[in-house]
């Protein structure tokens, strides 16, 4: 099959960059996309020029590094597929796509098709874990939780961080992300001990990045490839209220 792609080509934070056309003619409906841009970044370092910039680890939809836009939509608009799940056969052979970076203030453009997701990271270092005693295995029965207790958990749990959410809302807000990880701890009771300072302090780190504020247009929650609810960020909210009213504090990354 043969495509045209026009990608975005940057070669650093400072530059403007531009969409650069390539052709490629043999591309296998078998192949994923990434696949295929491989098969581009061959051709293109065959013949002397710079390879595309893109994010990948697993492939396998689990690690959250992939991650950009294909005509308009992150991750290209298969409902719950990362782009390193989306395979060619989804396209037709003279297809023209448009290949850019996450557009959103938060995530400022490394090169090309990469973008820097560093505040998500902070985020989590603020508040996206729990404190155990660890060295010694504990009983798998010693805390039992309900069935649908687990699940509902699992549901925010599937969160992989890739920031489609971010690059869909028209406001760059970074709630889904948050919400999902403030959600899958909180709904365990492994979570309970710091729930109310896990809100506060990951809510203030989500304050202090360049992220907006949601206002219900649910454009995360569609692109979203592990389909993570928007009932999440109404959730965090309600902890995040009573957790103030509780009187808890959060300074600057550290929970009390
Ligand atoms: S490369 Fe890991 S989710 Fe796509």
């Amino acid at each position: 099959m043969r495509l045209t792609l026009h990608i975005w080509r940057q070669s650093g934070p400072a530059d403007k960059g531009r969409f650069a056309t390539y052709e490629l003619g043999s591309v296998n409906t078998h192949m994923s996309f990434l696949e295929m841009l491989d098969v581009l970044n061959s051709e293109l370092i065959e013949r002397g020029e710079e390879p595309v910039v893109f994010e990948h680890d697993c492939r396998e939809g689990i690690c959250g590094c992939c991650g950009f836009v294909i005509d308009g939509v992150p991750h290209g608009g298969q409902r719950g597929s990362t782009v390193c799940q989306l395979h060619m056969r989804h396209f037709s052979d003279g297809d023209e796509l448009f290949l850019e970076p996450f557009r959103a203030k938060g995530f400022p453009v490394i090169k090309d098709l990469m973008v820097d997701r560093g505040a998500f990271d902070r985020i989590m270092q603020a508040g996206g874990f729990i404190s155990v005693r660890t060295g010694s295995a504990p009983d798998a029965n010693a805390i039992p939780i309900a069935h649908d207790q687990v699940e509902h958990a699992m549901d925010f749990a599937e969160c992989i961080g890739c920031g489609a959410c971010v690059a869909s809302c028209p406001n760059g807000a970074a709630m889904l992300f948050v919400s999902a990880k403030i959600a899958h701890l909180g709904l365990l009771p492994q979570g309970q001990p710091e729930r109310d300072a896990r809100a506060l302090a990951m809510v203030e780190a989500m304050e202090r990045e360049a992220f907006g504020a949601c206002t219900n247009f649910r454009a995360c929650e569609a692109t979203c490839p592990k389909e993570i609810s928007i009932s999440g960020i109404a959730r965090m909210n309600k902890d995040w209220r009573r957790a103030l009213l509780r009187g808890g504090t959060a300074v600057s990354g550290k929970r009390k």
